[in-house]
């Protein structure tokens, strides 16, 4: 039988120069509407945790709530959305973070986590891993106890892992594409 990583890596369609020139896309929505591979996908993200207390799941908009929302049935947590500037209605924490070009922000809920809750994160990918970053100190702020993040592909190339574990945080991949 194939094995879990090689079934993930193949159900990834790849589209070379989108959405520029050199960029090589990862696309995991070929996965998604593959049955057995989502499933495999999420029952592989989750399986540290499997029986252990895990509070909530951060999913990161917006490939991050699709994987987040099955990781938190999966373990019983519970789901904190993790938003684009603007979107939510409640009074909320904002951390900003650089992009490709310039700065973009992303807030949470401030009554989302409560200190000393034990949280995973969610995205479907981490490249540069600037996203990730900002989420996971979106949540330190507001006391969370980072347990993992968790990811279908590392762009290991592009050193996101390392600016996770600087702020201790576990970090989870599934499959990846060096060279990218
Ligand atoms: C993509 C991907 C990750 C992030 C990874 O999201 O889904 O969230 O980029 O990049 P990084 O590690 O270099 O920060 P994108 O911002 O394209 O938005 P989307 O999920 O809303 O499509
Ligand atoms: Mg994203």
């Amino acid at each position: 039988d194939k094995s879990v990583q090689d079934e993930l890596k193949e159900a990834i369609r790849t589209i070379p120069n989108y959405p520029k020139d050199g960029i090589i896309f990862r696309d995991i929505t070929t996965l998604l509407g593959n049955a057995r591979a989502f499933r495999r996908a999420v029952d592989a993200l989750v399986q540290p945790w499997a029986g252990s207390k895990v509070d909530q799941i951060a999913g990161i908009e917006a490939r991050g709530f699709i994987l987040g929302g099955a990781v938190a049935h999966q373990l019983s947590a519970g789901f904190v959305p993790i938003r684009k500037k603007g979107k939510l209605p409640f009074e909320t924490v904002t951390i900003a973070y650089s992009l490709e070009y310039g700065l973009d922000e992303m807030e949470m809920h401030r009554d989302a986590i409560k200190p000393g809750d034990k949280v995973i994160v969610v995205d479907d990918l981490i490249a540069t891993g600037g996203t990730a970053e900002a989420a996971c100190k979106l949540l330190q702020s507001m006391g969370a106890d980072i347990v993992a993040a968790c990811f279908i592909v590392d762009l290991p190339d592009l050193g996101g892992r390392a600016k996770l574990e600087a702020l201790n945080v576990p970090v989870r991949t599934l499959v990846d594409f060096p060279g990218h």
